[in-house]
């Protein structure tokens, strides 16, 4: 039978000559002296037009970095079961028999975690039957690769099969970096981006700036590749790598596992990066071997090294050239981290956790270690955490916290099977979870008495610790390790304990101290391929496939394609509300509970917006609706999405006024969707998060940025604004100023407002939305 991980699939394999043909080119019109990144080579040998995309900056002299707007084709999308509904959905109204790239779809993030994976698994398939059958029967339908529920998380499928140095490939979750340990560039967009490259549309992107992170040394004792990202994370925080890809360089990145890079670019997501990216190493031969992929790693031997032309190289830097900014760590003198809680740049070396614990009346016990997830659940990551565990049971120790261990895939959870590592897990006391996210993302039934609102800890090897992420207990704070510390730290069940210098009572009356973990990068027998009902659908369209969707369905709605824009000025819009403060895509399309609602656009809408902040009351959720004085002299109040859903009952459109960085957060592109569905058509901010701005704009919103700042404070909810210009300027192609009539109690006032509105982006406006235009060219 056909293993899981074959990679005798052509499709899985980069088109490298083709990439490689496109990289003299852009050396061509960069010039043949220009030195690149490896993520300017990938990037650059991905795009659709060089001399389009690069031309004109070589010729004006300006830096390609930070400022050119290139137009890719990626080679392949993969996409997770949440995101997946609404990128399908929105792929189905293009009306292609196909998708123009290889895409997969992973079911792993509406699997609960509770008593463990022979329990949970069947039950979270009846729970999602209907959303896992309208998935797996779209993927039928248009040829998608389908990994059914068990078969393993997106990141971790991903490297054991998709991932291949010099890759680029557009994932619908924030982790799909990971891919980026195999020298991918592997970026995490919204549903309607991955739906550009599955309908063969260029997708576009700001050129990055890189950020060069030198690793020096090699790591060795307790120190494992998370801690590179935790320090990391610590020196950049949560904003630094905004804007940026990043690059891992220097000796020290021959010394790492491949799985261990893949961790570490996994978490590139946590300080904001677009993406991150190791070069090819020597440990990447081997992860491709143990993984079946020898054909792949063969071509990929080609172009890393000089044997194909001795002047360009695609799969490394070029030697001499320049970071925009370098950070240097040096792995041999690098210590454990700990980072937390709810924010994964709070990161303290271990050796001062215990100080810190006290300085920050942090609770000094613990209720669960977990470990594993799509960050950490590598042969390695595991058979490191089995020393420790076997090191503790020899000397009578169980763990004090309750212990979870979430295997990445079938193929690692079989492999640890089969070389007993999960049943020594197991007879410590461990619970083996699904192959799947579960706690990761609040998929977690806690059973340990915890209560909603109670402060308590938690440590996890996980990526992500916000608040309420993992057991939707706000109170909760999730501590992030590696998985080697919170094993360790799991059998003391208390967070002053250091695992390297402090010790354990034992029953046998001597303290236990643990030695350093000793574990295998990949197991000796190769990776076992594990049950065989988890493997993937072929990934063949069967154009006569019906795609399941039950017209009384909840979690499920065929999308209707939104009107085009008005052949004029927008008139009488009225500001539903003023928002003060922060405004994250989690404040305008809130997750937990809602998730189930993520295929279903008019049921997820009543979320909109319900965790803003009202600038004139200071109160969440609460909008004034100033036009429907009838029955008394105050307005009436309601929720937001009320509010919104009665104008669009009414046929009134409104818009939405903002502080700095509105959308900030992940890619969610249901908080453009819903209020574009619920009637919003424009939204005026001191600035934008720039994926969330672009995603209006792909909605058919008008992210409208205010001339000066201090204007903000001359808008309020009630008002009624017209447009000035705007109609012009779209059908300008995005050149033409913009201004405001706002109409307000006292009188009229005209607000200047800018916009960074493309021509390209001018289209999607102009047709409605960029899937109305995409469907138009498409002739559906
Ligand atoms: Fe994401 Fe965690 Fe799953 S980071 S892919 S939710 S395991």
């Amino acid at each position: 039978p056909k293993t899981l991980a074959s990679s005798d699939i052509p499709s899985r394999i980069p088109p490298y000559k083709g990439l490689f043909e496109k990289l003299k080119e852009v050396y061509k019109v960069l010039g043949k002296e220009t030195q690149l990144t490896l993520t300017e080579k990938i990037l650059y040998s991905h795009l659709d037009s060089v001399e389009e995309s690069l031309l004109s900056y070589t010729q004006n002299g300006k830096e390609v970095r930070g400022n050119a707007t290139l137009k890719l084709k990626p080679d392949r999308v993969a996409m997770q079961d949440a995101s997946a509904q609404m990128a399908l959905l929105q792929f189905m109204s293009c009306g292609l028999p196909s998708t123009a790239v290889p895409t997969s779809i992973h079911c792993d993030h509406m699997i609960v975690g509770e008593r463990g994976a022979d329990i949970d698994l069947p039950a979270s398939i009846t729970g999602n039957k209907e959303v896992f059958d309208f998935l797996e029967s779209a993927a039928q339908k248009y040829g998608i690769e389908f990994w059914p529920p068990g078969a393993g998380i997106i990141h971790q499928t991903v490297l054991e099969n998709y991932a291949a140095p010099g890759l680029m490939m557009l994932g619908t979750d924030s982790h799909t970096p990971n891919a980026g340990g195999l020298g991918a560039i592997a970026i995490g967009v919204g549903g309607a981006d991955a739906v550009d490259a599955m309908v063969d549309a260029p997708w576009e992107l700001k050129a990055p700036r890189i950020l060069g992170v030198k690793l020096e040394g090699h790591l060795s004792g307790w120190a494992a590749p998370k801690d590179v990202i935790m320090k990391l994370a610590g020196l950049l925080t949560v904003r630094g790598g905004t804007g940026f890809v990043i690059e891992y360089f220097g000796a020290g990145v021959d010394t790492i596992s491949c799985t261990g890079m893949a961790t570490i670019a996994n978490m590139g997501a946590e300080v904001g990066a677009t993406t991150s990216i190791f070069p090819f190493t020597q440990s990447m031969g081997p992860y491709l071997r143990s993984t079946h992929r020898i054909p792949l790693l063969r071509k990929a031997s080609n172009y890393a090294g000089n044997n194909r032309d001795k002047a360009i190289q695609l799969l490394r830097a070029d030697p001499e050239v320049i970071y925009d900014e370098v950070v240097s760590i040096d792995l041999s003198s690098l210590e454990p981290h700990i980072n937390g809680p709810f924010t994964p740049d709070l990161s303290t070396p271990l050796s001062q956790f215990k100080d810190a614990v006290k300085t920050n009346e942090w609770p000094e016990s613990f209720g669960a270690g977990l470990i594993g997830s799509c960050t950490n659940s590598s042969y390695e990551d595991m058979t490191r955490s089995e020393d420790l565990v076997k090191q503790a049971s020899a000397a009578g120790l169980k763990p004090k916290a309750d212990f979870f261990i979430t295997p990445g895939s079938e193929q690692i959870r079989a492999t640890l099977a089969r070389d007993s590592t999960l049943e020594t897990f197991s007879s410590a006391g461990g619970t083996v979870l699904a192959n799947a996210c579960g706690p990761c993302i609040g998929q977690w039934k806690r059973t340990d008495g915890v209560s909603k609102g109670e402060t308590n800890a938690i440590f996890s090897s996980y990526n992500r610790n916000f608040k309420g992420r993992n057991d939707g207990n706000p109170s909760t704070m999730n501590f992030l390790a590696s998985p080697e510390i919170v094993t360790a730290m799991s059998y003391a069940g208390s967070t002053t304990f250091n695992p390297l210098t402090d010790t354990l009572p034992t029953p046998s009356g001597n303290p236990f101290q643990f030695s350093p973990p000793s574990g295998l990068d990949l197991p000796f027998a190769g990776f076992a391929q594990g049950n065989l009902e988890f493997t993937p659908t072929p990934g063949v369209p069967s154009p006569d496939h019906a795609v399941i969707i039950s017209p009384t369905s909840d979690r499920l709605a065929v999308l209707e394609s939104f009107a085009p824009f008005p052949t004029g000025e927008l008139e009488g819009l009225r500001v539903l509300y003023k928002i003060k403060g922060q405004c994250t895509t989690d404040t305008i399309s809130a997750a937990g509970p809602w998730l189930k609602y993520k295929g279903h656009l008019p049921n997820i809408s009543a979320n909109t917006l319900i965790g803003a902040v009202n600038a004139e009351t200071g109160e969440t959720n609460v909008a004034y609706d100033h036009f429907d004085l009838a029955e008394s002299s105050e307005p009436p109040k309601s929720g937001i999405p009320q509010l919104a859903e009665k104008w669009k009952r009414q046929g009134k459109e409104w818009m939405v006024v903002a502080e700095s960085n509105y959308g900030e957060g992940s890619a969610r592109e249901h908080a453009a969707l819903q209020p574009r569905y619920l009637g919003g058509r424009v939204i005026l901010a001191k600035s934008f998060a720039r994926i969330h701005e672009t995603n209006l704009k792909k909605q058919g919103i008008v992210p409208l940025v205010f001339e000066s700042e201090g204007d903000y404070e001359r808008i309020r909810a009630g008002d009624v604004v017209s447009t000035l210009g705007l109609y012009e300027m779209l059908q300008n192609g995005g050149r033409g100023e913009v201004s405001l009539k706002i109409e307000k109690r006292e009188g009229e006032e005209i607000l200047k407002v800018r916009h960074t509105i493309s021509k390209g982006q001018a289209g999607f406006i102009l047709a409605g939305s960029a899937l109305n235009l995409l469907a138009k060219q498409e002739g559906a």
